[in-house]
C-alpha cells in the first residue's frame, strides 16, 4: 500500500530485466525509520521488492539519479525533470515471503508499487543458515545479517579473491579457512599454496605447516616426482621440446633405473614394462651424474678400451669424482675411449653437479627418507593432506623465485594425481574433497606463460584443477592482486568472486567481463569498498552480494608495517646485518619472530 512506511515509489519504465523507478515525493526523507531501524534509500547494490499480488518480485539498485537523466534513456521516453529515480535489476523473486528463487516469472508494469527491502525480507533472500553454509562475516549494509557462502559450490566451482594489495584477501582467505576449522568438519582438508609464509602466524596449532629448512615440518618435494621434462628444465636448462643426444641419454639411464626399483616399492610393486623416465618413482640423482661423469673420465691402459685405468673409484653420496690415469699423448696409453661413443656430456654434467650442491635446492634434490623404500610418495601424501588439522600450509618463503613455477606445478600434480587415481577409494577422491588455495597466484599463473623464467609448469598443472578438479573432488581457490595478469583458463573457471577493492581499470574490466551483464554496473563500486569489505558474485552466494569480512585474530603475517611507529623509535646501533646475511647464504629464517 501506499500509505506503508516502506512505499519508496512507482515503476515508471520496464526493459527487460531493468526497472526505472520514480521515488515517491511524499518520501519523507532518504533516511526512513522502520521497526526502530533506519534504512538509507538508492545505496547501490542494496535490494528493493515489487509486490505482484502474491508474487514478491526483488531487484538490486544499481543507479540512482534527481532530475538528470540517465544516458541510456535518452532515446526514450525520459522521466520528468526534478524528479528522483532509481535503476534496479530484477534479480529474484518469492511466493509470500518464503522461498526466493533467483529469475523472475512475472515482470512488473507501469504504476506497481516498489518498496524498500527491510532486514526481514533479507533473511527471505539469503535464507535462514542451513546446511552446507558457511558464514563469512556479515553483510556491508546490515551488519546483523550473517553473509553465508554455500561451502558445496565454492569448493567444487572454484573461487577467486581478488582485490589492490592491503585490500584484505589474504584476512578473507584466513577467515574462509577460519569458519571451515570452527564449522563441524572434522574430514575437512585444505593445502594453502603460501610463496611469502604469511599464514604461520594466523593459525598457529590449528594448521600443519610446511617450510624449507623447518625444524618440524620440513617441505620436501622429491624431485623424483617430477617428469623427464620438468626434470630436465631444472638441472639442465632444456628450453624446447627436441631432444639432444645427450638428454636421450639421461632420459634411458631414468627409465632403466626407474624400471629397477620398481621391486622395492614400498606403498606396492608395479610392472616395470609400463614405466617410463616419467614415473614417479624413486631414482639416485647423485648416482645419475656419477655414471656418465665416470663415463666421460675414463681413460683404458689397453688399445681394445676394456681395461680401466682408474686411479680410485669416487663416490655419488658426496659427489666425488672417479680418477683415472690422464690420457697419454698420441698414440701412447691411457687412452680415451673411442671418438664415437663418447656423449660429451661436459656442460650437462657441469649444471647437474651445480644443482645438487646448491643448499638452495636441497627441499627437492635431497629428499631424506623420501627414498621410495623407508618413505614413498603416499607417506609424503598423507603427511600434506591427512593429519590431526584441517589445514596444511606449504610456506614456500625459501623457494627460489626462478623455480617457483615449477615447484607449485609439482606439488599440484601430485595432490591432483592422488585425488585422480584414489577417486573411488574410500576416505579421499570425491568422497573426501581437497581445496587447494593459490595465494598470490598472479607471480606464478601468469596469463602468458613462456616468459622469463615462467615455463607454465604451475599454470598448466592448475588449469588442470580448475577443468576437470571438480570431477575427482578437487576445489580450488585463486588469490590475487591482478586479475587482469592471471592465466585466462583458470580466471574463467572460477565460478565465485570475491572482490575487494580494485583500483587498477584493467583489473576492474576484468571483474566486469565475468559478472552478469546486468550487474556491470556494481563494478563501479569496487574502488570504493572498505578494506575487508567484499562484493561476492557467482554461484556459492544467493544473489552478488556486498559483505564485511571481520579482521581474523591472530592475524595472517602480512599487516601493513606501522611506519610512524618504527621511525618513532630510538634509533638501534647494533642491528644484525650478519645473521640475515647468513640466513640469506643458508636460506633459511633462523630466529623468525
Ligand atoms: N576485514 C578487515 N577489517 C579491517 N582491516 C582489515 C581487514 N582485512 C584486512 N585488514 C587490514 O588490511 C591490511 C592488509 O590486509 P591483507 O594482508 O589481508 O591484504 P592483502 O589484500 O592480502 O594484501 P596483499 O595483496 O599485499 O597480500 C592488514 O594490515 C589488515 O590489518
Ligand atoms: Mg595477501
Amino acid at each position: 500500500m501506499r500509505s506503508e512506511v516502506t512505499f519508496l515509489g512507482t515503476v515508471r519504465r520496464v526493459v527487460g530485466a531493468r526497472v526505472l523507478v520514480e521515488l515517491s515525493p511524499a518520501l519523507p526523507s532518504s533516511i526512513p525509520i522502520i521497526e526502530g531501524r533506519s534504512y538509507r534509500v538508492g545505496q547501490i547494490g542494496s535490494f528493493v521488492r515489487i509486490p505482484l499480488g502474491f508474487l514478491n518480485l526483488y531487484g538490486i539498485v544499481s543507479m540512482v539519479g534527481a532530475s538528470e537523466v540517465p544516458q541510456s534513456e535518452v532515446h526514450g521516453q525520459l522521466p520528468p525533470a526534478g524528479q528522483r529515480w532509481l535503476e534496479v535489476q530484477l534479480v529474484g523473486e518469492s511466493y509470500g515471503r518464503r522461498d526466493f528463487q533467483r529469475g523472475v516469472s512475472l515482470f512488473p508494469t507501469l504504476e506497481d508499487e516498489v518498496h524498500i527491502v527491510t532486514e526481514h525480507d533479507l533473511t527471505v533472500i539469503y535464507g535462514e543458515r542451513g546446511p552446507g553454509q558457511i558464514q563469512l562475516g556479515s553483510h556491508a549494509t546490515s551488519a546483523n545479517l550473517p553473509a553465508t557462502v554455500s561451502l558445496d559450490k565454492l569448493v567444487t566451482r572454484h573461487a577467486a579473491v581478488i582485490g589492490s594489495t592491503g585490500s584484505g584477501k589474504s584476512n578473507a582467505i584466513a577467515c574462509l579457512l577460519k569458519a571451515l576449522t570452527e564449522g563441524n568438519y572434522p574430514s575437512a582438508r585444505v593445502v594453502v599454496v603460501d610463496p611469502h609464509g604469511e599464514y604461520r602466524a594466523a593459525f598457529q596449532d590449528r594448521a600443519r605447516v610446511f617450510s624449507i629448512g623447518g625444524s618440524v615440518d620440513r617441505l620436501v618435494v622429491p624431485y623424483w616426482a617430477l617428469s623427464f621434462d620438468e626434470l630436465a628444465w631444472f638441472l639442465i636448462d632444456r628450453r624446447q621440446a627436441s631432444e639432444s643426444l645427450q638428454e636421450s641419454a639421461i632420459r634411458a639411464y631414468m627409465s632403466s633405473e626407474k624400471q629397477r626399483r620398481c621391486s622395492d616399492l614400498k606403498a606396492g610393486l608395479v610392472d616395470p614394462n609400463s614405466i617410463t623416465a616419467d614415473a614417479p618413482i624413486p631414482f639416485g640423482l647423485r648416482e645419475l651424474w656419477y655414471h656418465f661423469d665416470r663415463q666421460e673420465r675414463v681413460t683404458y691402459k689397453d688399445m681394445g678400451r676394456t681395461d680401466e685405468a682408474l686411479l680410485e673409484e669416487g663416490n655419488a653420496a658426496t659427489l666425488s669424482p672417479a680418477r683415472f690415469e690422464p690420457p697419454g699423448v698420441g698414440s701412447t696409453p691411457p687412452y680415451k675411449p673411442n671418438p664415437g661413443t663418447t656423449l660429451n656430456m661436459g656442460s650437462n654434467l657441469n649444471k647437474i653437479l651445480a644443482r645438487l650442491k646448491d643448499k638452495r635446492f636441497e627441499f627437492l634434490l635431497d629428499p631424506g627418507r623420501y627414498n621410495g623404500s623407508d618413505l614413498d610418495l603416499d607417506d609424503l601424501l598423507r603427511s600434506w593432506i591427512d593429519h590431526g588439522t584441517a589445514i596444511t600450509v606449504l610456506d614456500l618463503g625459501g623457494v627460489p623465485s626462478d623455480v617457483m613455477d615449477l615447484i607449485v606445478g609439482v606439488i599440484t600434480r601430485i595432490l591432483f594425481e592422488s585425488m585422480f587415481w584414489g577417486r573411488s577409494l574410500e576416505g579421499t577422491g570425491r568422497q573426501r574433497p581437497l581445496l587447494l588455495v593459490y595465494e598470490e597466484a598472479h607471480s606464478y599463473l601468469p596469463r602468458k606463460s613462456g616468459e622469463q623464467f615462467v615455463a607454465g609448469y604451475a599454470a598448466r598443472a592448475v588449469r588442470r584443477v580448475f577443468k576437470e578438479g571438480r570431477k575427482y573432488g578437487v576445489g580450488a581457490v585463486v588469490v590475487s592482486q591482478r586479475p587482469s595478469e592471471l592465466d585466462e583458463t583458470v580466471l574463467s573457471q572460477c565460478g565465485t568472486f570475491f572482490t575487494l577493492r580494485l583500483s587498477n581499470s584493467d583489473d576492474q574490466s576484468r571483474v566486469r567481463s565475468v559478472m552478469p551483464d546486468s550487474l556491470a554496473g556494481m563494478v563501479e563500486l569496487l574502488p570504493a569498498l572498505r578494506t575487508g569489505e567484499a562484493l561476492v558474485i557467482g554461484e556459492a552466494v544467493v544473489l552478488p552480494t556486498r559483505i564485511r569480512l571481520p579482521l581474523t585474530e591472530p592475524r595472517p603475517k602480512s599487516s601493513d608495517p606501522e611506519v610512524h611507529v618504527a621511525w618513532s623509535k630510538e634509533r638501534k646501533e647494533d642491528v644484525q646485518y650478519s645473521a640475515a646475511l647468513t640466513d640469506w647464504r643458508r636460506q633459511g629464517l633462523k630466529h623468525e619472530n
